[in-house]
Order: C-alpha cells, then structure tokens, then sequence
C-alpha cells in the first residue's frame, strides 16, 4: 500500500534562494484574481547523463533533475473556469471552462502541456465534478532545448490539478499518469521525463527502469560535474513527426523480429518485451538483429509482405496518425542503436556502483558512443549539436553527448569539477562567442548542473504573502 510518504511531499517553508521568485508569483496571482494562491506547484526539468531514445523502448535510461523548473501559483475559482495565466507576457492567457477544452496537438501552445495534465488526473482519479482552477505560471527550463520543459509543465499541471481537488497521489503513480496523458499532444514518448521529474532526489541521478516505473540511485564519481550548453538549435518534438517516425521503426523492428522467430509479432510493441520474451543477452540481440534486418531501408510493402498483412493492418497494428504518409522505414540501423545504447545503460550504471579510480574516463567514453550512435543510426543529431559535442570534447569534456530527443537541443558534457570554469570559457569562445545571434542567448545556454530535486508543493507561508 503506498503511504503519504510515496507522494510529492508539501514543504512548509519556501528556500530562501526561491523567495524573491515565488513572492512575485504570489503578487501576480494576487492582481489578475484578487487573491493569495493557495499553494505553489513545482516541477523540474532534467538531463538525461545516457539512454537516449530507448524509454519507449521498454529499456532503462539514466537521468537526473536539473534545478531549472517549472513553478505554479495555484488556486480554485468556484466558476469551474481553467485559467493560466503566464509570468512571461510572451504567452497568452488561456481561458475555458472544466467540462470544455480542447488539447490542440499539432503545434500546442504552452497551456496544451497543462491541460494534458489536467485531464490525466480527472480521467485517472475519476473525478467528476472537477475545481476551477487559477495558475500563474513561471518557467525556468530553457523551451524545446532537450530538458524537457514539456514534461515539467504536464507533471506541475497535473500536481496543481491534484492539490486543487485534494486529491493524493503517490509519485510512482503520478509519473505514470503523465507519461500517458503527454501522449495526448501526439508525442508517442516513453516515461523518462515524468518519471525523473517526480522521483528525483537531490544529490544523485537515477537509474529509471520501466513496466513497472522504479528508480534506483546512481552515485556520479567524485570530482565530476556535468555541464549542460544548449545549441540554441530548437527542437520541434510535437510539430514534426521525426520523433514518432523512430517510435514506429522500432515497433516494425520489433515485430519482424518477432516474426522471424515464429511469435504472435501482434503481441509485441518494444523491443524490450521482445528481449525479455527470447531471453537473450544484448550481444545475442545485437546478432540476431544482425542475421534478420537487412541495412537498406524497408519500404511499407515489403513489410505488409513480411508480417502477412494489408496496408489498412499495418496501419492498424503499427502506425500512429502523423506516420501514415512515411514511405521508408530504418529498422536495422535503429533496432542497432537501441540494443547498443541499452547495454550501454547497463554498464554506465555497473561501472558507478563499483567506483573504480578510472571510473570517469570510461563513462565518459561511453558518452562518446552514445552520441555516435544517435548521430549515425538514429539520426537524432544535427550539424550544430555535432559540433557543439566536438567542442565540448575539445574544451576538457571526458565525455559529451546530445541529450534528449535531440535533432537540437543541447549536450551534456561530464567535465573534471576543477576544470568547469576553464571548460565553460572555452566552450563559449568556440561556440557562442563565434556568432553574434549565438552570443546574445549565451547566459542561461552554458551552465554546470547538479542532481536537483524532484517535484513538490509547497504551502503559502507568512513570509511570501503579499
Ligand atoms: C523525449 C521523450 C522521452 C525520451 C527522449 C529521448 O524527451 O519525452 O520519453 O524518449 O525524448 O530519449
């Protein structure tokens, strides 16, 4: 039975580094409806040190919260009205009532995020006769940049929606709630994001592992830091289908697959499931892979043909609505990626257990692979990340990385903690300093990190009322 204990804690006292911020959210909230919020909403962002596109795979990925958040100022309003109002004048209002919204997926504007979370509570806990609902909405996660800012909206969302309707929710629970009800934008994503952003704990990352959600600590070898730069490339997830396209050739992977060994290919989705099922090592994944999939890309022909089905099937059993129209489908290259970045997962998480004296170097070579792999067979990366990474490399990084969805976004470099300041010059000079629009979005594009905390609520205390 989980326990209060399982659930976002509800912290008394605001830190005093965040006062100055929530009293003028608190101030905002009290001009636009008349009142002190009754509670803040907090939610981070993260960075994922390894495992990148392999979540929805069913594999375990490696992730740790970033202090950069998404804060709510949250009341009720006895009209069942939503309204989100947002601390940065560039995001309009949002207005309707709680019986009648719509999440707008092709292209959603910020409030789309927040209303996923909404309906996932309501749906979830069955709630009828939900609360109207006030936010001021503050964020801190640099948008479409690979940390997440989508997912720390839908979890903040779905945590002021609970909150408001007294509701409690343990956080394993939660993160799972949240990783169904982002889908509602159409990102057929896994559950690193929502599940980091509930079960963080300050000082370590975790090891995520899935179906069901756990999340196990990882102690980072002492005298590293990691050290986040953002290309200031943005990555589009929810307006482009690139990210759904790889959903789907990693299911077509996983079916011929199935196939191939005489399965009910209907019954498998991720390749995880179907590993699990064979009862294979990664290694003999990776052969069997090798054996079945052929490198040119299979047309929708070739594999209704393999699988023994018709288009309308196929649609049925493996396509989501903005992957109709693909004609070409990678599933050697991508199957590949996902079975090498697993394993990779496995022994960056073997290697910080054991803590050896060269643990850095190694982990940091691991890195290395992990972009390789996501630049060359998952074609996740682009030329300006690719090049922010060899810089990075150049500057002292042991290790860097894309992380996140990629296609944009930003790298993750593991970094000697004496060197961060001479690392962070270098890596402005050679990426930011080189080009005037680069330049002006350097602050807050080139920071060190530590593993933050995960989401909570926090109470109105004497000294943030306004
Ligand atoms: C996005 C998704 C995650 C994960 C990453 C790639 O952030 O939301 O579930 O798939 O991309 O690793």
């Amino acid at each position: 039975m989980a326990g209060r204990r399982d659930c976002p804690e509800i912290v008394r006292k605001i830190p005093n580094s965040q006062r100055e911020r929530y009293k003028s959210l608190g101030k905002l909230y009290k001009e636009r409806f008349g009142s002190q919020p009754a509670f803040f909403a907090r939610a981070p962002g993260r960075v994922n040190l390894i495992g990148e596109h392999i979540d929805y795979c069913g594999y375990s990925v490696l992730p740790m919260a970033i202090q950069q958040d998404i804060v709510m100022a949250a009341g009720t309003n006895p009209d069942q009205m939503l309204v989100f109002t947002n601390s940065n004048p560039e995001y309009q209002e949002y207005k309707s009532s709680v019986g009648d919204y719509k999440i707008n997926s092709s292209n959603p504007l910020w409030h789309n995020y927040i209303l996923c979370g909404f309906r996932g509570i309501v749906e979830a806990e069955c709630i009828s006769n939900p609360t109207g609902m006030n936010l001021v909405v503050d964020g801190t996660v640099p948008r479409s940049a690979g940390l997440s800012s989508s997912s720390a909206l839908v979890c903040c969302g779905s945590l002021a929606t609970m909150h408001a309707n007294q509701q409690e929710i343990p956080k394993k629970k939660l993160a799972d709630i949240c990783m169904r009800c982002e889908q509602y934008i159409g990102t057929q994503g896994g559950g690193m994001d929502q599940s980091i952003c509930f079960l963080a704990e300050a000082g370590t990352a975790k090891l995520i592992e899935f179906n069901p959600i756990r999340a196990s600590n990882v102690s980072l070898p002492d005298g590293t830091t990691f050290v986040i730069s953002n290309s200031c490339v943005e990555l589009q997830k929810a307006a482009t289908s690139h990210f759904n396209i790889r959903v789907v050739e990693c299911r077509l992977a996983t079916q011929i697959l199935a196939k191939s060994k005489g399965l009910d290919w209907k019954q498998f989705k991720v390749l995880g499931k179907l590993q699990e099922s064979l009862g294979l090592s990664f290694e003999d994944m990776l052969s069997f892979m090798e054996t079945t999939l052929h490198h040119e890309p299979y047309d929708k022909k070739e594999v209704c043909g393999i699988l023994g089905v018709s288009e309308e099937e196929l649609i049925q059993a493996s396509l989501s609505a903005n992957t109709l129209d693909v004609t070409s489908f990678k599933l050697h290259d991508r199957a590949k990626h996902v079975f090498s970045e697993a394993n990779r997962v496995v022994q960056f998480k073997e290697i910080c257990d054991q803590g050896l004296g060269d643990a850095a170097s190694v982990l940091g070579g691991l890195m290395n692979d992990s972009h390789a792999s996501c630049r060359d067979l998952y074609e996740c990366s682009c030329e300006p990340l690719d090049k922010l990474v060899q810089i990075c490399r150049d500057s002292g990084a042991l290790g860097s990385r894309l992380t996140g969805a990629g296609w944009g976004g930003c790298t993750v470099s593991m970094v000697p903690s004496g060197d961060v300041d001479d690392f962070i010059a270098k890596v402005h000079a050679g990426y930011y300093a080189a080009d005037p629009k680069l330049e002006e979005k350097a602050a807050g594009s080139l920071f060190a990190t530590e593993p933050g905390s995960g989401a909570c609520m926090f109470e109105m205390d004497a000294e943030t009322t306004v």
